[in-house]
């Protein structure tokens, strides 16, 4: 049985999930891959938790209070620098604010846990999207990895797809439906609503959050196809080079011609190059599909990608919750894929 040791930084939605998550699956994960996970530190941005084992986590009367700084464990000074060098290397598990300007807090943080041997595992965009090289190359140095599948529409197994089941196989162009918010959305509208009435009804399900800017002009989409890009194609393309237009706004009247040439309008992302010769670039815009494409079916909160390849044919992947649990879910997975698969 080997134990893995995890520090978990952030402890919002998805940070919450995930530790849910764990305490649910701890005995799952020891007794079907052989693998202990043992929580050993959670980190907020004013201090940490130290545990000496998710098994004392696992308590449900350990969390009767739903804020860390009322635990007993709670200690006001720790930072994640402490908890790096308490434990022997494992997992760093980074549930922290995407900032797409700056890529931090991830960028510090991911930084150091890679210099000191530990791999990491985000659901954080803003990281991976501006310094994709330097991070890749700092664990490939350390023989550790970094996966983002939580950060690249999380439950939607885009990353593994791309990157394992189509080994060998030349990638021609990927397309993508890969933000819930603004496909509920488009949705909702098909289905007789106008802009304002779907956007307010994504707010009060809790699909879109009080400020989903960044979903509704497009961002979210174009930084999570330069994500799987970048990882799957090798490219190092930064935000700033991508052609970006989002949904905000969008008519009643543009719908409407929509369905009467019987097309499907998504928010589209996709990767392409002219001829194999050319730079790869991303864009993200409104797209009409035709009723038989793959994406066009993808409603509600779903999502979908979809890899054009020169020896497998169009291969699409579709689905995967789209929430904090599901996050959680995809950060669980890269860890057991980590050391079960060792992906
Ligand atoms: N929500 C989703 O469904 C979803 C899905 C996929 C991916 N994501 C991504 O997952 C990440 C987390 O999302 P969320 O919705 O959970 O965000 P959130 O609710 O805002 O939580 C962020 C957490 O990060 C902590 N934090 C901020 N700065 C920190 C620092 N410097 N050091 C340590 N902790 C720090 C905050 O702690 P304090 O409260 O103590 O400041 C808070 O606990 C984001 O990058 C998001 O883009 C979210």
């Amino acid at each position: 049985m080997e134990k893995i040791n995890l520090i978990q930084v952030g402890f919002g939605r998805v940070g919450r999930a995930f530790f849910e998550l764990l305490k649910e699956k701890y005995d799952y994960c020891s007794g079907h891959y052989g693998l202990k996970l043992e929580l050993r530190g959670l980190v907020r941005s004013q201090g940490a938790i130290i545990l000496s084992s998710t098994k004392r986590v696992l308590n449900p009367s350990y969390f009767a209070t739903d804020d860390l700084q009322y635990l007993s464990d709670w200690i006001p000074a720790i930072t994640l620098s402490d908890l790096l060098d308490e434990f022997s290397p494992g997992v760093v598990v980074d549930c922290t604010p995407s900032d797409l300007k700056t890529g931090e807090p991830g960028f510090s943080l991911m930084k150091e846990a890679l210099a000191k041997g530990w791999h990491v595992v985000t659901a954080s965009k803003g990281a991976l999207a501006n310094h994709p090289t330097e991070l890749s190359d700092l664990a490939r140095k350390n023989k550790v990895a970094i996966k983002a599948s939580g950060a690249t529409a999380a439950a939607l197994p885009a990353l593994d797809v791309g990157l394992y089941s189509l080994a060998g196989t030349e990638i021609l162009a990927i397309e993508g439906v890969l933000n819930g918010t603004t496909n509920y959305i488009l949705t909702r509208m098909t289905e007789g609503l106008t802009y304002n009435q779907a956007l307010e009804e994504a707010r009060e399900k809790g699909i879109a959050e009080p400020d989903s800017s960044q979903d509704i002009e497009g961002w979210d989409t174009a930084v999570k196809m330069i994500l799987i890009a970048n990882q799957v194609l090798g490219t190092s393309i930064k935000l700033n080079e991508v052609k970006v237009a989002g949904i905000q706004g969008i008519s009643r009247e543009v719908i409407d011609k929509t369905n009467s040439l019987e097309k499907v309008l998504k928010l589209f992302g996709k990767c392409y190059r002219e001829d194999c010769a050319s730079p790869w670039k991303v864009e993200v815009g409104l797209a009409l599909l035709d009723y038989d494409h793959p994406l066009a079916t993808v409603n509600g909160t779903n999502k979908g990608i979809i890899f054009y390849t020169d020896s497998m044919g169009w291969v699409a992947v579709t689905g995967g919750k789209s929430d904090p649990r599901g996050a959680a879910a995809a950060l669980l997975k890269d860890i057991i894929n980590i050391y079960f698969m060792n992906f």
